[in-house]
C-alpha cells in the first residue's frame, strides 16, 4: 500500500485500485495547499476520525464530485447525507466491517466531536485498517489511553499514526507514551506544524523513539510512503 500525507491529519492510503482519504483537510490548511488542493483530489472512500473542521474539512465537496464513500460514526454520515450526500457507512466504536477492499474498526479516541457550525459530531474515533496483510492504526485526535495497550495486543500494528502537535491532542511526550503502550512497528507523526499554535520538535520526537526502540518517520506534505 502507498500512503500520502498532506499535512495535518490528512492522509491518502492507495491499497489495491482504491483510494482511501482519511480527514480531508486540504483548503486552509497551509501545509496541503502547498501540495495539493481539494478539487485534484479523487478518493474512493473517505474515512472520518470526528467532525472537527481541521478533519470534516472538504468532505462534502470532495465526496460529492467524486461519489466517495463516506464512512464515519453515525452522526457524522447523518449530518452528510442531511447535507446532499448519501453514499454513506456509519459505524460507531469498537464496530468493525469487512469491505472489498479491507477492513475497517472503528476505535476509542478520548477528544471531542462538533462540526464547524454547532452540530454535534458524536464521539470522536480512530480506526484500525487490514489492507494487503498489513495493519495500520490512526489513533485521532486523542491523548494517551490505556485501552492503547489493547488495541496493540489484538492488532498487530505495522504502523501507527499519531499527533504530535500538543495543544489539542497529545504532544511529542503524550504519543511517545502512546507508541510505548501500542508498540507499532512503526510511527509517522501526524497533526503538528499546520499552525503556530501545534509547531512540535520532530527531532526531539525522534529521539523519544529512538529511547522506546520505535521505527518513526518524518514524512513532509506531499511525500508518499510504501508500507
Ligand atoms: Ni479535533
Ligand atoms: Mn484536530
Amino acid at each position: 500500500m502507498r500512503l500520502t500525507y498532506f499535512g495535518h491529519s490528512a492522509v491518502q492510503i492507495e491499497t489495491g485500485d482504491k483510494t482511501l482519504l482519511f480527514d480531508p483537510f486540504i483548503t486552509g490548511n497551509p501545509l496541503a495547499e502547498s501540495v495539493t488542493s481539494a478539487d485534484s483530489l479523487s478518493p474512493d472512500v473517505i474515512i472520518l476520525t470526528h467532525a472537527h473542521g481541521d478533519h470534516w474539512g472538504d468532505t462534502l465537496e470532495i465526496a460529492k464530485r467524486c461519489d466517495a464513500l463516506v464512512v464515519a460514526n453515525f452522526e457524522i454520515t447523518e449530518y452528510t447525507r442531511r447535507n446532499g450526500h448519501e453514499n454513506v457507512q456509519p459505524m460507531n466504536t469498537g464496530g468493525g466491517i469487512q469491505f472489498e477492499w479491507g477492513t475497517l474498526i472503528q476505535t476509542y479516541a478520548r477528544h471531542s466531536s462538533s462540526f464547524p457550525d454547532g452540530t454535534y459530531g458524536g464521539n470522536p474515533n480512530g480506526y484500525v485498517l487490514y489492507a494487503e496483510d498489513r495493519c495500520v492504526y490512526n489513533s485521532g485526535d486523542t491523548c494517551a489511553f490505556m485501552e492503547m495497550i489493547w488495541i496493540g495486543n489484538h492488532h498487530p500494528i505495522d504502523l501507527a499514526l499519531l499527533p504530535i502537535g500538543d495543544v489539542y491532542t497529545m504532544g511529542i511526550h503524550g504519543a511517545r507514551h502512546a507508541a510505548h503502550l501500542i508498540e507499532p512497528k512503526l510511527t509517522i507523526p501526524v497533526h503538528y506544524d499546520t499552525f503556530p499554535a501545534i509547531r512540535a520538535d520532530t527531532e526531539e520526537w525522534q529521539e523519544l523513539m529512538k529511547e522506546i526502540e520505535r521505527e518513526t518517520r518524518i514524512l513532509r506534505p506531499g511525500e508518499s510512503f510504501d508500507l
